[in-house]
Parts: structure tokens; C-alpha cells; sequence
């Protein structure tokens, strides 16, 4: 089994640092900003009150799961209860709750491609083998692709929109298409939504609130990891039709018992901040807009305008071929070594000639890191406000 090629990166960064390197780094997947103090006040609460201290249930507490439900109906526009939720450590683990309860040996998940790895992950350790599906143009799997794509033995697609590395958001229609041919073949639809609240364009949409009548066949995955900085914190959910639920419960009773109490009364708080990921939301859509300007600015790349998440993910393979590199792995290298700024190569995401970047990290690193970028790749007289974004798509 290969660990997954995102953490390489980070290891490598890590290495640099220890020699003494200033190293910064938009490689990694989540929010540079600490948890809230709203969030922490609450944990240290929980920390001190006795109740927290012992075995609780392994669906999670109730009272995180109601707010879990409100928040995914709110999605959904369904109604969905507590005992509709079952609490994970993290999104992760719900995905691989999932796959789990889904999957037999040799059963086929349809996963996007370019797309996170830790989708084909959870299906490879659920026994399943995860089928790759080209998006288009703009990223986004059509029901034509996952049609080519289909087997007897296809079981699930897993989407994600707003997706990591692309950004990219399926909109309404798309999503209907999706669901129309997921129910005409039986096809579960796991829908991963940890970062619907990084829409910029306003055009998120849950494929349940576009096509209820999936509702029997599809869990909606989610978590505080992204929108409340809180990736340490473990603490995710997904939202199921009961055989699903049952299968993930009776799996977390006899391997971890249940997410840790302090963790979910930290997460209940989350729940209830609505201010910081909005906050966030802001501060990201404004940060997108200067790096994608600066990277557009340097001869060979072309990033798009990402609809959502919190990454550019630019195509490289202009400047690949200037400097006679033979992949974004060598790019991704030479930056590191070059200009001390860790990326990571789009070979991470089946998507060869592409770097993804993110910029959910404070202004003075994403500028320092445009600075570090300019430097050694831009021409001397690049001027930054006379660049205009390329075209969204
Ligand atoms: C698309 C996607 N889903 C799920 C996760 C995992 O989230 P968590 O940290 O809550 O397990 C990530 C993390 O990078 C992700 O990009």
C-alpha cells in the first residue's frame, strides 16, 4: 500500500525546515488559521467537566447530531434527525464508513479524475477498486463519462463539489443529470460536501436538494475539518438512510468505540459559529483572486478561476516544456529546493502538468509565497496590477 503523495510533499518540506530552511508551504489541504476561540473556550470546558471523561455512545452525542441534521437539511432542504447522523473522525473516516458498508470485493467506485486520492483510498481498503472518470473542461464529471465508465459491478460514484484539487462546482442541472442516472442504474451516490461553504460563485448546490428521490441512496459526508480550521480536531459525520448508519455504528463500536467526547463538544460549538466560515469564505474568495492573478502573470502557466474549495490548480505543462522539465514533480521539486515553497505536483491527483496551490493560508504567506514564485519564474518586469485573471471557467 502507497501513502498517499500528498503527505510526500509535506515530508519533504518537513525535511528542508529541519536543515534550517525557510520553507512555506500552499501544499497543504486545509485552513492555515487556528481553530476559533469560541471553539477552543468550549473544548477546555468540556475538558474540565467529568462527564466527557468516560465511555459515551458510538453513534455520537446526540446533541452534535441534531445540529448535524438541522445543518444537512438546511442542505438538503430534506428533513433528517439524529438518528440520520453518525459522528467519524473526520470526513475521512465517514468516506471510508461508507465504502465499508457499501462494498463487496471487486465492487467498482467511480471516483473523478483529476480528484483527491483519499477517494480511491477508502475504496481500496474497503476491498473495492476505484474506477477513474475524466472530467470535463472545467472539471466536472458528466452522467456520459460515468456512463463509459460503468460496469456490472459498479456500486457508487463518489462526487465532490466544490472538489479538491479543482475547485470545481457542479451545478444544478449537472447534478440532476448524475442523479437521473444513478437511480436509473442503482448506482449509491456519496456526496462529499466538506467544503460547501467555500462556494465563491453562489452556485453550490447538495445533489439531494436538486434530486430528492436519491434520498434512499445516497450519504452526504461532511465535517468541521475545513470550514472551522479543525482539521486536527477529527471530527466529521455522514448523513445516511439507516442500513448505512447501522453498518457504520456497529463499525466504530468495535474499532473505536466512539470520537472522542471533548473533540465532539468542540464541534458543537463549530456548529453553532456560523461567523468564522463565512469569515473564511471571504478572506479565501479575495486570496484566490491574487494568486491566480500572479500565476497567470508567468509565462507558461494557465489557472482558471476555481468556482469553489480553497486551491488553484494550474496548468503547468507551458512552462514544463520551456525548461524541458518531464513533470510537474520536477517542478514541484525545484521549487522546494529553489524557492523554499512547497506545491504539489498534479501526479497527486491523476492529473499530470498541473500544480495544486492553496490559498487558505494568511495574506503575508500567500504574498510571500507570489514573491517566491515571481523571483523564479516570472520575467524581471512582471507587473502584477497590470495582469487580469484568465477567463473563469
Ligand atoms: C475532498 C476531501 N474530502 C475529505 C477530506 C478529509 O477531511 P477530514 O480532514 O475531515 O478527514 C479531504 C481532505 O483533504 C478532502 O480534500
Amino acid at each position: 500500500m502507497t501513502d498517499n503523495p500528498i503527505f510526500a510533499v509535506a515530508a519533504k518540506a518537513q525535511a528542508l525546515r529541519a536543515q534550517g530552511a525557510d520553507v512555506i508551504t500552499l501544499a497543504a489541504g486545509e485552513p492555515q488559521a487556528a481553530t476559533s476561540a469560541v471553539v477552543v473556550a468550549a473544548a477546555v470546558e468540556a475538558v474540565r467537566d467529568p462527564a466527557t471523561h468516560h465511555y459515551a455512545t458510538a453513534q455520537g452525542d446526540p446533541a452534535l447530531r441534531a445540529l448535524v441534521a438541522t445543518a444537512v437539511a438546511g442542505d438538503t432542504g430534506l428533513a433528517w434527525s439524529a438518528d440520520d447522523v453518525q459522528i467519524t473522525l473526520g470526513a475521512k473516516h465517514a468516506l471510508f464508513l461508507a465504502t465499508q458498508a457499501l462494498i463487496e470485493a471487486g465492487d467498482e467506485v467511480l471516483v473523478a479524475a483529476p480528484g483527491w486520492p483519499g477517494h480511491a483510498e477508502v475504496v481500496a481498503a474497503a476491498g473495492g477498486v476505484a474506477a477513474p472518470v475524466a472530467s470535463d473542461e472545467e472539471f466536472r464529471v458528466s452522467a456520459e463519462a460515468l456512463d463509459r465508465c460503468r460496469t456490472l459491478r459498479t456500486r457508487a460514484v463518489i462526487l465532490s463539489s466544490p472538489g479538491n484539487p479543482t475547485g470545481a462546482v457542479h451545478p444544478a442541472p449537472r447534478l440532476e443529470q448524475i442523479a437521473d442516472w444513478a437511480q436509473q442504474h442503482g448506482i449509491w451516490v456519496i456526496s462529499d460536501d466538506i467544503y460547501r461553504a467555500f462556494d465563491h460563485t453562489g452556485t453550490y448546490r447538495s445533489i439531494l436538494r436538486v434530486a430528492p428521490r436519491l434520498r434512499g441512496r445516497a450519504v452526504v459526508v461532511g465535517g468541521v475539518s475545513k470550514e472551522h480550521a479543525m482539521t486536527g480536531w477529527r471530527v466529521g459525520w455522514l448523513a445516511a438512510p439507516p442500513e448505512i448508519i447501522a453498518s457504520a455504528r456497529l463499525h466504530v463500536s468495535r474499532t473505536i468505540t466512539h470520537v472522542p467526547t471533548i473533540n465532539q463538544h468542540a464541534a458543537r460549538a463549530a456548529l453553532c459559529d456560523t461567523g468564522t466560515p463565512a469569515k473564511a469564505a471571504r478572506d479565501y474568495r479575495r486570496r484566490r483572486a491574487s494568486l491566480v492573478d500572479a500565476l497567470n502573470g508567468i509565462d507558461g502557466i494557465d489557472c482558471p478561476l476555481p468556482d469553489g474549495g480553497i486551491f488553484a490548480f494550474p496548468d503547468v505543462s507551458g512552462l514544463l516544456r520551456d525548461r524541458g522539465w518531464s513533470s510537474s514533480a520536477d517542478l514541484a521539486t525545484w521549487l522546494l529546493v529553489t524557492a523554499h515553497l512547497a506545491v504539489v505536483p498534479g501526479e497527486a491527483f491523476n492529473a499530470p502538468g498541473r500544480i495544486r496551490l492553496c490559498f487558505a493560508v494568511d495574506d503575508e504567506t500567500l504574498m510571500t509565497a507570489i514573491e517566491r514564485l515571481q523571483a523564479v519564474l516570472a520575467p524581471a518586469d512582471y507587473e502584477p496590477s497590470a495582469q487580469q485573471p484568465k477567463v473563469a471557467r
